[in-house]
């Protein structure tokens, strides 16, 4: 197709939902296939939530909001991030937005440009390369290695930023190893950054409560030094299995809001507004289904750890958050798309593929442990299978 923008022939997509269309063949096929691919939790919304937005609904909340988010929820947000974090923020910093998504878009249009560079992790989330391809900024890999928990070093970030650097983007805990940033690593980069005044950091927090043993989540805003120039990306949507209510939040430093607030105005103007009440009970209500479900998550990530080591030429490091692992997985040359495709083809098991997040994940698998402990018996079960093949 000629004629669009030449931007668009530059986007990437997801290939977790490419998987996920091809299971949904497959089970119109009739195969009962195991879904290890998608990042989204396996549990249902707490139940007061949805009463939260059932009433909204019912009291006539059906219009537009104002396009930044409702009041009472950008308040709900600050006093839950000064709750869990100890940092003060200022509820007209934030931005609600459908999912945790729209905040890499817009901070990406707001930075991205033809020879300017940003930072992103390499593996990391498919949709901060695809963006910055479509802006036509280059993406620069930050490596996170297996060997360093899948961390970054913070010297080697520094080394990488130079006068055309604009943004650096960071994710911790990380999808889609489950690698979490050490404090120590944090506090250099803070350090580092002084010297240059002019990069903005966009960290994406939004796996920050799924946090397991002795891992602490370390907000990038607690540093008063780079504060202004920090954005950060959270929402709903992991925390409060709440991913098809489409309900994340940026928080913005005040030099840029406003247009980060233009981009909402002209793209998608407000969140549905009963999502918005529903995100206030989530905040302010019952903790119990979150801690329950992280419980859930540690015990899987436990299992499959401790399996996917006894499997020969498999290595599996244990992460400290999120709800995947990351093995390394050698069999034979295939590369790590052709073991996933002979997985969901011949076992019915979705996963994704390392190289799918970056050239620094080939040779590994994602799996999402979002799924019951059976689904992932039968997982590890065929995957020793196929490597005994
Ligand atoms: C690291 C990361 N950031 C952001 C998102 C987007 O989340 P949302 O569904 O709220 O748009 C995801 C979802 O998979 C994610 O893994």
């Amino acid at each position: 197709m000629d004629g669009l923008n030449k931007s668009m022939y530059e986007i990437g997509s997801d290939s977790a939902f490419a998987i996920l269309a091809r299971s949904q063949e497959l089970e119109k096929e009739g195969k009962k296939v195991i879904n290890l691919g998608i990042g989204q939790p396996d549990f249902p919304t707490p139940p007061n939530v949805v009463e939260a937005a059932i009433k909204a609904l019912k009291d006539g909340h059906h219009g537009y909001t104002s396009s930044n988010g409702i009041r009472e929820l950008r308040c709900a947000v600050a006093d839950d991030f000064f709750k869990r974090n100890n940092v003060k923020i200022d509820p007209d910093d934030v931005l609600i937005t459908p999912g945790g998504k729209s905040i890499i878009f817009y901070t990406l249009l707001m930075f991205g440009q033809p020879n300017t560079e940003i930072i992103t992790p390499d593996p990391g989330f498919i949709a901060y390369k695809s963006m910055i391809d479509y802006t036509g900024a280059k993406a620069i890999s930050l490596p996170h290695r297996m060997e360093n928990d899948f961390s970054f070093d913070a010297e080697e970030l520094l080394s990488l930023v130079n006068k055309n650097t604009k943004l650096i983007i960071l994710n911790s805990p990380a999808n889609p190893t489950g690698g979490v940033v050490p404090e120590k690593e944090l506090n250099k980069l803070a350090e580092g950054l002084l010297k240059f005044p002019n990069v903005f950091v966009l960290s994406d927090e939004i796996y920050s409560r799924i946090i397991f043993d002795e891992h602490k989540h370390h907000t990038l805003l607690k540093y008063p030094e780079i504060r202004d120039r920090i954005i950060v990306l959270d929402g709903w949507s992991k925390t409060y299995s709440m991913t098809g209510w489409r309900l994340g939040f940026g928080i913005f430093p005040k030099s840029i809001f406003n247009y980060a607030e233009k981009l909402a105005i002209n793209s998608h103007s407000c969140v549905n507004s009963a999502s918005q009440y529903a995100g206030i009970e989530a905040l302010n209500g019952s903790q119990i289904n979150v801690e329950k479900m992280i419980l859930k998550f540690q015990a899987r990530r436990d299992f499959l750890v401790s399996k996917l080591n006894e499997i020969e030429n498999v290595q599996c490091k244990k992460p400290g958050g999120a709800f995947y692992v990351f093995p390394r997985i050698k069999k034979n040359s295939l590369s790590s798309s052709e073991i996933s495709k002979y997985l969901l083809e011949k076992k019915f098991i979705a996963t994704v593929p390392g190289s799918s997040f970056g050239v620094n994940g080939e040779g590994f698998l994602r799996i999402s442990y979002a799924s019951n402990m059976k689904n992932l018996e039968k997982f590890t079960l065929c995957l020793e299978e196929f490597m005994n093949e």
